[in-house]
């Protein structure tokens, strides 16, 4: 087994491709799909998207300093796929894709009601990375699809069918493979935590 050394690009997969929705005064809501995006602070709580300014919406996020991220699932691929290869400067993605608008709580674009989670942002900072240009933004609001509450009001995101990115292809999520802090965790603990049986041990000590 050897490493080939590859230019240095970006390889950094699996990631969540998600609809971003954005508009502006005097124009009507758009969608674009976003894989470089991310969290990167907890308290407060930020997130990043990064956007080529040739993009009909980067205009739409810079002026109005607000977008909602609407997180994607197995039912959305082919609208993750749409919006990222059609220009709201020629197309209604939401009409094309027969997606839902809600209205948000703190920003002005509408969120996708089809999506299980909604995170509404305000930009804090633009940094002009290169052919990207990164929104730092704060989160604002959020908002969770009741379907996927248990009676306890804990939130199964899991079970939504979460799509993921990675390579030039989308994914659905496999196996669960483990919960946070799992391979730490007392064997009793974890049973009673809702068993192990099928959870992934360390090949290396079988
Ligand atoms: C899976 C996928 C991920 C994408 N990720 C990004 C991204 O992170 N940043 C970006 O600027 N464009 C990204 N794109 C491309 C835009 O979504 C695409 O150019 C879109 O048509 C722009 O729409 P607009 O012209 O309506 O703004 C992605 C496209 C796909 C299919």
């Amino acid at each position: 087994m050897a490493k080939i050394n590859f230019k240095p690009g970006n390889m950094l997969y699996p990631l969540p491709a998600v609809l971003v929705s954005c508009c502006d005064t005097g124009t009507s809501p758009n969608l674009l799909t976003v894989a470089w995006t991310g969290t990167v602070c907890t308290n407060p709580p930020m997130v990043s998207i990064s956007v080529r300014p040739e993009r009909y919406s980067y205009s739409l996020i810079k002026n109005s300093g607000e977008f909602v991220v609407n997180l994607t699932t197995k039912d959305l691929a082919f609208a993750v796929d749409y919006c990222g290869v059609r220009s709201g400067r020629d197309v209604n993605k939401w009409e094309k894709c027969h997606l839902t608008m809600v209205p948000a709580d703190t920003v002005s674009c509408p969120m996708v009601a089809e999506s299980p989670v909604n995170i509404e942002c305000h930009v804090t900072e633009i940094k002009e990375l290169g052919s990207h240009h990164m929104f730092l933004a704060e989160v604002t609001a959020v908002h969770v699809d009741d379907t996927y509450l248990d009676e306890k009001n804990s939130f199964h995101l899991n079970d939504s069918g979460l799509l993921a990115y990675s390579h030039g292809t989308y994914f659905t999520l496999g196996d669960a493979l483990g919960t946070f802090g799992y391979s730490v965790q007392k064997e009793k603990k974890r049973k009673k935590a809702g068993g192990d049986k099928n959870y992934h041990k360390n090949p290396r000590h079988n």
